[in-house]
């Protein structure tokens, strides 16, 4: 089978005309060229394209960045992270050779960087066909971007023949006011449509698969609704503690770092109407509608439809863990929530009154991401209690990751005489389904902005929508002068969590 079928199989989405359409020829500029994004995602998702023979022919990587470096450095240490980070062992030396020819460096830390830069994307038009168009890639740390955007745009290096797009990574603004002022700096050089926001959760196959599952099969959507769903829970939960990001990490916090952006995207692909089509305006569209249509969780709310949280020392897999606050880059009295847990509402027609609890947090037991709907009860049970004593709610869980896949719970007669019911699960696994790898979501991300399909990125209006959800939890907090709880890491989080879902007479999952 040719690595470009695998695609196909992994990716229903991407049968047909999406994937017919193989980017034209075209640079992508990577500025944090030396940065620790760069080398473990980017670089490892290109050389995979590259692999799958995904890239068009004419294409050229050029790092940007503020440190001094030749260029055959630059080569030889993203070769050696590729080997290390990348999917797909070991490297293939042949298409790293040939994809590492068109690999450029240039250092911007001097004023005459841009001109250097300028001068080297104009070579490559000329010497491999690149006809004028780039894609810019901001992986540098936020503050950043926009004296990047700036020198994109006064060096011209976005006005030429061909196309140009700028895909800017997250965290997109740490609040609505910023987050428009970037938005506003990005439009000075690029128009909303050249505006590539990254969330890399849009990326991973799983989560696609959302939009698969509701909008492919008849069986599921009229089941999706108040009428059936008693409620949803969504869960981001990571055995990892914060690692070197203590500095970036301790400003944003676990809402800035995934609520407004990661859950709200599951929330929304979960929670939104069908859409016309399946392109950009139409599924962000009716995206956009689910985050406006979200009750707003008022800063007097918050003790009431919010928790949050910090790790303490605890054990992850046996092996005792640092608390926060004896993390690097922590400040030392730090109140910075590691954990979050929230009682939303989409306030439409369909979602009228069903909680999606939403929940996130470092140094939880383990990795799980997964999205819950369970289901009401049956009217009426013919039963006797006893009988049904094993019987759980239905429940179908999206186990966005790892071990991908659906399952089904429903109740089953336990085979015995007389009546005793045990609930039972029917479980689709994609490593069983489907005999290949799945592409990581950045070489879809990658090669969708490459395309110009901006379907799996968030837009302006989206992203500032989210942020005004978020904002008045956060301010809410910080108005609250409560202390912030605390949970030993590898727990579920504090017990205030267990509450926030008790008093509604629910209880969280154990995924
Ligand atoms: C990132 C967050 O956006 O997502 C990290 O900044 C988090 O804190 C990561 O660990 C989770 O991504 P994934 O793909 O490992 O689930």
């Amino acid at each position: 089978m040719t690595p470009a079928a695998n695609t196909t199989l992994a990716n229903p989405l991407r049968a047909g005309p999406r994937l017919a359409r193989v980017p034209e020829p075209s640079i992508l500029v990577i500025f944090g060229g030396a940065g620790d994004l760069t080398s473990r995602k980017l670089l490892p998702a290109l050389y995979n394209l590259a692999l799958q023979r995904l890239l068009p022919p004419a294409f050229a990587v050029v790092g940007a960045g503020r440190t001094r470096m030749a260029e055959e450095q630059f080569r030889a240490e993203l070769r050696d992270a590729v080997a290390t980070f990348s999917r797909t062992k070991p490297l293939n030396e042949e298409v790293w050779a040939s994809f590492a020819e068109q690999v450029r460096y240039v250092s911007i830390g001097t004023p005459e960087g841009y001109d250097e830069l300028a001068r080297t994307l104009d070579a490559l038009d000329r010497g491999i066909g690149t006809q004028g168009n780039r894609l810019f890639y901001l992986a540098t740390p936020p503050k950043a971007y926009e004296p990047i955007v700036r020198d994109i745009g006064l060096h011209g290096l976005s006005r030429t023949a061909g196309w140009s797009r700028v895909v800017v990574e997250k965290p997109f603004g740490n609040d609505l006011r910023s987050a428009m002022h970037l938005s506003e700096k990005l439009h000075d050089v690029f128009r909303e449509a050249q505006i590539f926001r990254i969330d890399h959760y849009l990326g991973k196959e799983t989560v696609q698969n959302i939009l698969v599952l509701r909008f492919a099969n008849a069986i599921f959507e009229p089941l999706w609704t108040r009428q059936f769903v008693d409620h949803v829970q969504i869960t981001v939960a990571e055995s990892l503690g914060i690692e070197e990001r203590g500095e970036y990490y301790d400003a944003a916090g676990a809402t800035r770092d995934v609520v407004q952006n990661h859950l709200l995207q599951l929330l929304a692909l979960v929670a939104m109407e069908p859409p016309v089509a399946f392109d950009a305006g139409a599924v962000r569209d009716e995206k956009m509608k689910v985050v406006r249509a979200m009750r707003p969780i008022g800063t007097h709310e918050v003790a009431e439809r919010t928790v949050r949280g910090q790790y303490a020392s605890g054990f992850i897999e046996g092996t005792r863990v640092p608390g926060y606050h004896d993390e690097p880059g922590v400040a030392p009295l730090s109140q910075t929530e590691t954990y979050v847990a929230l009682r939303c509402y989409v306030d439409n027609w369909r979602w009228e009154g069903t909680p999606f609890y939403l929940r996130t947090g470092k140094r939880l037991p383990k990795r799980a991401t997964e999205i819950a709907l369970q289901f009401r009860a049956a009217p009426h049970q013919v039963f006797s209690r006893d009988a049904s004593a094993g019987l759980d709610p239905n429940t179908l869980v999206l186990r966005i990751q790892p071990d991908e896949g659906t399952s089904l719970k429903f109740g089953a007669k336990v085979p015995v005489q007389g009546v005793r019911i045990r609930s039972v699960n029917m479980d689709f696994v994609y490593g069983a389904s489907f005999m290949v790898d799945a592409p990581d979501a950045y070489e879809t991300l990658i090669l969708d902005a490459l395309r110009g399909d901006a379907t799996l990125f968030t837009r302006r209006d989206e992203v500032e929508q989210q942020w005004t959800f978020v904002d008045p939890i956060i301010e809410g907090w910080s108005a609250d002068q409560i202390d912030l709880p605390t949970y030993a890491a590898g727990t579920w989080g504090p017990t205030e969590a267990d509450l926030l879902i008790a008093r509604d007479g629910r209880a969280w999952r154990k995924p």
